[in-house]
This record gives structure tokens, sequence and C-alpha cells, in this order.
């Protein structure tokens, strides 16, 4: 750790449960093992754009471990080097590059390195400030599951926790009042969350981006239970999800984010269509937000904490650029460039798609 005396800390896209579990590890670690100081970077990028960098205390990273959201706050808005200045007379956001700006302000704090906390947008603003020079080490999080070459981020196993709890619960009302009831799930283009917490709760028909749906063959689900006397079907259905040959449901267009598209609704969307051809009484449920909140689970502290303190074994090993992952369930890294502005998908052949059909789950596949 010869040459580097201050790291700065940031957290960037949308939040997740664990961020401050590795604020803390990096902090902790740095501080305690390496005598390196910490500075944290408020709201993303857009701190380090803004030059909203300040020092941090052991006590400030103490007694943080539990805490969901982020002590330093987040942006999934500002990329440095596509960052919105202003609207346009047109009415759409004019961009600036601000990646001399950031340059500037990492020379100004004496910042050796930087350890980017984010999923797939935040590591693509990371890949460019590396390409000008800035040392970086990554850590993945997103309740999505969704960053390439990691089996696992932080925040995911929580999220799985708060959709399942809530699937259960809408179980117990499904069953009194003979319904369809329809649970909109988070995950972007991935079906990771969907899929592990409808397996968790049971559900009896899951729908993931990965696998398009036919409208038949799920309202044909559910008419299929109903005949066999079981009175209501779950149905665990992603926000990405889309019926074979359609496209996914949009629900608003953010003009200044790095990834504007913002998916929900189709549950909505949906209960309309199966009631229609079922008769069935149908109701839809969305998360939404809630499966960003709260406390971490146990295995998301444990892996936060892990990730936190091997990011600092790679900054203390000098190896920069590079992105903490698990893979066959060992902490290595990859460069950060590698994972820039990609997705990882659910496989068709995943061994969780073949156990859920080996139980009984419909994909809404003819
Ligand atoms: O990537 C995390 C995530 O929660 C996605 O699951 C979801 O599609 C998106 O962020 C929502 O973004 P926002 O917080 O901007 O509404």
């Amino acid at each position: 750790m010869k040459d580097i005396r201050r790291i700065g800390i940031m957290t960037g896209g949308g939040d997740c449960p664990g961020l401050n579990a590795v604020i803390r590890a990096v902090a902790k670690t740095a501080m305690s093992m390496y005598g390196v100081e910490a500075y944290g970077i408020e709201d993303g990028f857009l701190g380090l754009i803004e030059n909203r960098i300040h020092p941090l205390t052991y006590d400030d990273v103490s007694n943080i471990l539990t805490r969901g959201g982020t002590i330093l706050g987040t942006s999934n808005k500002a990329d440095p080097a596509r960052f919105a200045v202003r609207v346009g007379a047109d009415g759409k956001p004019v961009f600036e590059d601000m990646t001399p700006k950031v340059l500037a302000n990492v020379e100004a704090h004496k910042l050796d390195a930087i350890v980017c906390i984010g999923g797939d947008g935040t590591m693509t603003g990371a890949a460019n400030l590396c390409r000008h020079g800035v040392r970086i080490v990554g850590v993945p999080k997103t309740i999505d599951n969704d960053l390439m070459h990691t089996e696992i981020t932080f925040g995911f196993q929580t999220a799985v926790a708060t959709a399942t709890d809530a699937l259960d619960k809408i179980h117990t009302t499904a069953s009194s009042h003979h319904r369809v009831m329809l649970v909109e799930i988070m995950g972007r283009n991935a079906g990771w969350l969907t899929l592990e917490s409808g397996i968790a709760s049971g559900a009896d028909i899951i729908l993931i981006p990965e696998i398009p749906y036919e409208l038949d063959a799920v309202c044909e689900a559910c008419l299929r239970r109903s005949r066999h006397g079981k009175k209501f079907t779950i149905v665990a259905v992603s926000e990405g999800a889309r019926a074979r040959g359609g496209g996914q449901v949009i629900q608003r267009i953010v003009p200044d984010s790095p990834d504007p598209v913002r998916l929900g609704g189709i549950a909505h969307v949906l209960v309309d269509q199966i009631a229609q051809r079922t008769g069935l009484e149908v109701r839809a449920t969305v998360l939404g937000h809630v499966q960003r909140g709260g406390t971490p689970v146990a295995c998301d502290r444990v892996l936060a904490t892990r990730f936190g303190f091997h990011a600092m074994e790679l900054l203390a090993a000098g190896r920069f650029n590079e992105l903490v992952v698990m893979q066959n369930s060992q902490l290595t890294s990859v460069p950060i460039e590698s994972v820039a502005g990609k997705q990882r998908l659910v496989p068709a052949d995943h061994p969780l798609i073949a156990a859920a059909r080996a139980v009984g789950t419909s994909f809404g596949e003819k």
C-alpha cells in the first residue's frame, strides 16, 4: 500500500441493502489495517462532479452495518462522461463531458484510488474514469443480481427475502378470496429476483423476461388449478416480463439517466387480460422500491463485508481497475471494463428453472 495514502469511497446507481456494510468494511480496513485515510464521496458520481467529498472518521463508519440505504447518498442519473447540465430549447437534456471536472476534484482531494460500489451503470462510468488514469476498484451491488462475471451481488438476498415475505402474505389473502394474485417484482431485464422469490414462496406461475410467456398458457395454468379444486393462483411476474412477440411495459423514461428506461406496469396489463379470458377474479400488487429498502439479511452483511475487505486487499496488492466478484463461491476479480454495459440474464437451462418446473411451476409456456 506504499503509494496509497488516501482513498475515496462512493456508492452509485440505485441503492440496496448492504451498501453501508461495504462502506464500513472498506473504511475500517483502510484505516485500521493499512493506515489509509478514507474520504466519502456524496451521491455517487454527482459528488465527484460537484466536489462534494469529505473525510470519514472511524466513528462515521461505526454502527452502520445493519442500516439500509447508504450514508453517502447515491444517484442513478450522473454519468460524468455524459452529464445532463440543462434542458435544451427542444425540452431534451443537454449533455456535457464532466470528466475533466472529476479528474480535477480527484486531484484536489489527493485521492490515490476510489472504491466504487455499484452496478453496471456505475461500472460503465468507472471504466471511463479508469481510462483517464483514475485508479478504481469496483464492488458489485444490485438487487437485480444481473452484473456480469459475478454469481452474486450483495443486496440480492435481502430483496429475495422481502419479495418472498410479500408473496407469502399475498398467498393467504389469495386463498381467502379465491383469486388470481399477480405480484410484480423488480429486476430490470433479468428474472433472478422473481425466480428465487417465486420458488421460495411456491408461486404457481413465474414470468421472467428470459422466457417470453403465452397469454393462453398463463390463463390455462390458472384454469387448470381451478379445475383441480385449487381456488387461487399466485403469479410472480418480473417487471421486465413480456409476451412472446410482444414488448416490455415501460413505466417511464428518465431522460437524464444513463439507462433511461424504467420498466413497470406489466401486472396491471395482465390483470385485465387474465380476468377477461378466464372469468376469474384477479388482482395485482406492485412491490416497487420496498424491495430496495430495509436491513440487509445476515448473508448480505457477510458478503458485503467480504467484498469490502477484498477491495482493500486488491488496492494493497496494487491491483487497480478491477471489480471484486464471486465465482464458484470464491472471491476473485475481473477488469471493470469487462462488466461495463453488460447484463447477466437467467440462462434457459438454469437448474433453478428445472427445479421449479419439477414442482409444477408454470413459466407461461405452451
Ligand atoms: O436496478 C435496481 C432497480 O431497483 C431495478 O430493479 C428497477 O428497475 C430500477 O432500479 C428502478 O429504478 P428507479 O429507482 O430509478 O425507479
